[in-house]
């Protein structure tokens, strides 16, 4: 088993591939990237058959921003005979999985895959029994234990493989699936609550996104990320030249500032949020947010960096090092994440957490 295997959106395995091709290389793994465009995945072989294991054990997932998921795989199985497939698969996992907690049979997020998606939901549970039977599963779902993974990528062809409890994704095919809310003024909110399930853990979200803290909203109109945070009661400075929806201005939360976001700086010291959804070139959103975080004008930052057709992950890399030094110069500790959301088209969201700032004397609390 030398193959590493990553889902990713469709039209981004190139930048997946350069991501997981540059991230094993700093942990001394080599190995090559096969791409095909199109595909919603890459499979990246490494060329010592074991590291492929230490891989997904040892890269954090969390560090991956092209990936919606990391698993170690076998070699194709071709043409499975239609009448039993269940055979070949519980066959190839034998010996390479034990006691798995979960089971998913998935696709690539394709269009193409559409139909296949039906034919797995299927075949997931007398697979499932078949797993149980011979070991490879355990009799009881469990998040501390590999999750089996099955990825047809073809009728009758797949990959089969695990990822690492903790170290993966929990969600099937690697995708967050929210609902998009009948009184939002954009579809854009789903991005910003993705970012919330992807970047603040569930058991930190009444302290980190609860009711009177405020925020300011950077390119908020129409208000669909305004929308998600005064749902969360907060009090919501939405600065944009456009109109906000006459729904959220009626919560009596929302001040509209008709202004410049890149100018337009904070007239309170307590705003603990600053989101920014303005289309503009990555380098100079990135800059700003990095100020943002410097001067101490905000305590967490979410926002998008929209990308260029070409380079895609050099850019996103560059602006990640770029904030990265900017914050180091000024003393300040934070935590940087970023990923493409399945919400996402061309870019990525970024989160960035100041933890404390280093000046004699003072510490931030929280
Ligand atoms: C993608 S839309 C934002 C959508 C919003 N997040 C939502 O969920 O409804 C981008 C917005 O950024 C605003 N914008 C672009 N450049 C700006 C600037 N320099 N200052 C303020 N707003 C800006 C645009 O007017 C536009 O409303």
């Amino acid at each position: 088993m030398n193959k590493v295997l990553l889902y990713c959106r469709q039209g981004f395995e190139k930048e997946c591939a350069a991501e997981i091709t540059a991230k094993a290389a700093q942990r001394e793994v080599f190995g090559f990237a096969r791409v095909k465009d199109d595909s919603g995945y890459v499979l990246f072989e490494c060329y010592q058959a074991e590291e492929a294991e230490k891989l997904i054990a040892e890269l954090p997932f969390s560090e991956l921003i092209f990936a919606r998921q990391m698993i170690v795989v076998g070699e194709l199985l071709r043409d499975l005979p239609p009448e039993d497939r269940v055979t070949p698969v519980t066959g190839m996992l034998t010996g390479f999985v034990e006691k798995g907690g979960e089971l998913r049979v998935e696709v690539p997020d394709t269009n193409e895959s559409k139909e296949l998606l039906k034919f797995c939901r299927k075949f997931t549970v007398p697979l499932r029994s078949s797993l149980r039977a011979a070991g490879i599963l355990l009799k009881y779902e469990t998040d501390r234990r590999p999750v089996v993974h099955v990825f047809f990528i073809a009728p009758g062809c797949c990959y089969v493989g695990y990822s690492m409890p903790k170290n993966n994704s929990p969600l099937f095919m690697g995708i967050q699936r929210l609902k998009f809310p009948s009184d939002a003024p954009s579809r854009s909110t789903l991005k910003l609550e993705e970012a919330f399930h992807a970047f603040i853990p569930a058991d930190e979200w009444d302290e980190r996104l609860g009711s009177g803290l405020f925020a300011v909203d950077l390119g908020a109109c129409p208000g669909g990320w305004t929308y998600q945070l005064v749902k969360r009661s907060m009090m919501v400075h939405a600065v944009d030249n456009g109109p906000m929806a006459p729904s959220l201005m009626d919560t009596g939360q929302v001040f509209h500032h008709r202004e410049d976001g890149f100018k337009y700086r904070p007239t309170r010291s307590n705003i603990y949020w600053v989101v920014c959804d303005m289309v503009e070139k990555p380098v100079r959103v990135a800059n700003l947010m990095a100020d943002w975080v410097v001067n101490g004008w905000c305590r967490e930052a979410i926002f998008n960096l929209k990308l260029p057709m070409k380079k895609r992950y050099e850019e996103v890399s560059q602006n990640l090092a770029m904030i990265d030094e900017k914050l180091k110069a000024n003393g300040i500790n934070a935590q940087i994440q970023a990923r493409q959301l399945y919400h996402d088209r061309e870019e990525v969201t970024v989160h960035i957490r100041r933890i404390w700032a280093a000046e004699p004397g003072r510490r931030d609390e929280k």
